[in-house]
């Protein structure tokens, strides 16, 4: 594959505002996809891939590659839909929550470049209470900030969306539902938690084979993730799989620093047979400055910010291989979808060497589109 094809220009335009990308995306090789698709007659291999066999799984449903894209740049069927046409075999439908949520003041995305040589960002290092270098000047091996604070449609706007996205998968394909839980003010505990049961039950309503709950998002105010409180987590699922029965649930998970508290995060939820798998990491939280070392983002509350990307995957890698030695010691069985600075198809391949059983890659795959197929190619697919 060309340098070229490695530096498309991404499907999702950090140069415009999240409605604009809403309204107007896939841009760029995504775009280029569907066009090539509303040319087929349906029926005549529209998905591009031929049929075969699948030969791989994700949570007990057959793909031909468990390699996709996360909760987060597919904001809707036709990026969905592009990202099946383009190879991805599992396209994540970004975070979907019971009403309608607004999006972060634009910019939502700024390159981001840690002082290390390799560009890594290691958690606890001082750096990211330091301050790292956030702009607009994006270099390869890409990494980002993005700062949307989980917008989302009204259900019966993105119910209808999500059920055209489900359909648009090809032979071996599966559209993966995001959703979470929404804090408002004056909300009980009870009510956080039956929220999260309401949402799961709205995407089960579309036909979802599978979900994936967000618990690794400042859900529970600045900078406070959910997956810190595992028992919490626990009682959710507790709730959300009494809505969804039979369909099988993955947690999504911020990197946790901490064995023990990763232990009882799959204790509270593996062990208590309402959770099938775990997909991580999410951001790395790091102080954003600009070249005069000011905040980089505009606006209160927004000093710190996710990174994603090449500076992420190292941490991506330590949590995948702690939680599938958490999966040997205790003998319990569940999915691992290792999520975090995939960028290249080595890095695919690492992730599975690590332990998980499927890979997903956000902002590797925005920049480059033909990920998927050089994943593919490197492994004889
Ligand atoms: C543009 C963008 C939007 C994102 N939005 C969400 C989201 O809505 N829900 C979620 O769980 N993760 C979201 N993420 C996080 C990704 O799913 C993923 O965990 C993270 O970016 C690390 O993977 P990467 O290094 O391959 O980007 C988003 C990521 C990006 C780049």
């Amino acid at each position: 594959m060309s340098q070229g094809s490695q530096q498309s220009e991404p499907f999702y335009d950090v140069n415009r505002t999240y409605e604009d990308n809403y309204e107007e995306g896939p841009f760029g090789a995504f775009a280029e996809a569907l066009r090539r698709d509303a040319d087929v007659a349906p029926g005549d291999g529209a998905a591009g891939d031929a049929a075969r066999t699948p030969a791989d799984s994700f949570l007990g449903v057959p793909v031909n590659l468990a390699f996709g894209i996360p909760a987060g740049p597919l904001l809707n069927s036709r990026f969905t839909t592009a990202a099946f046409r383009m190879g991805f075999d599992l396209a994540t439908y970004k975070t979907v929550r019971s009403r309608a949520w607004g999006c972060n003041p634009f910019p939502n995305v700024l390159a981001v470049h840690p002082k290390s040589a390799d560009g890594s960002l290691t958690p606890g290092s001082p750096e990211l209470d330091e301050g790292v270098l956030a702009d607009t000047n994006y270099e390869r091996p890409i990494s980002i900030s993005n700062s949307f604070g989980v917008p989302s449609q009204d259900p019966d706007l993105w119910q209808p969306d999500m059920f055209r996205a489900i359909e648009a998968a090809g032979p071996g394909q599966l559209l993966v539902p995001g959703f979470q839980g929404s804090r408002v003010e004056g909300m009980s505990e009870e009510e956080y938690i039956a929220d999260h049961a309401t949402t799961a039950r709205l995407v089960k309503e579309t036909g979802a084979k599978v979900m994936v709950m967000n618990t690794s998002c400042p859900n529970e105010g600045h900078n406070v993730l959910l997956c810190h409180n595992p028992l919490l987590v626990g009682r959710i699922a507790e709730a959300v799989k009494k809505e969804i029965g039979d369909t099988p649930l993955m947690v999504k998970l911020a990197y946790i620093p901490d064995d023990a508290a990763l232990e009882l995060m799959v204790k509270s939820t593996v062990g208590r047979g309402t959770v099938q798998g775990f997909s991580t990491i999410n951001t790395i939280s790091a102080k954003l400055v600009d070249a005069n070392g000011d905040q980089a983002l505009p606006g209160k509350g927004r000093e710190r910010s996710g990174v994603c990307g090449n500076a992420i995957r190292g941490a991506g890698l330590d949590m995948v291989s702690r939680l599938a030695a958490i999966r040997d010691r205790l003998g319990l069985e569940f999915a691992i979808n290792g999520v975090g600075g995939v960028v290249t198809p080595a890095d695919y391949a690492a992730y599975k060497r690590a332990g998980a059983d499927s890979v997903m890659s956000a902002t590797g795959a925005m920049w480059d589109a033909e990920l998927a197929h050089r994943i593919k190619a490197t492994i004889g697919e």
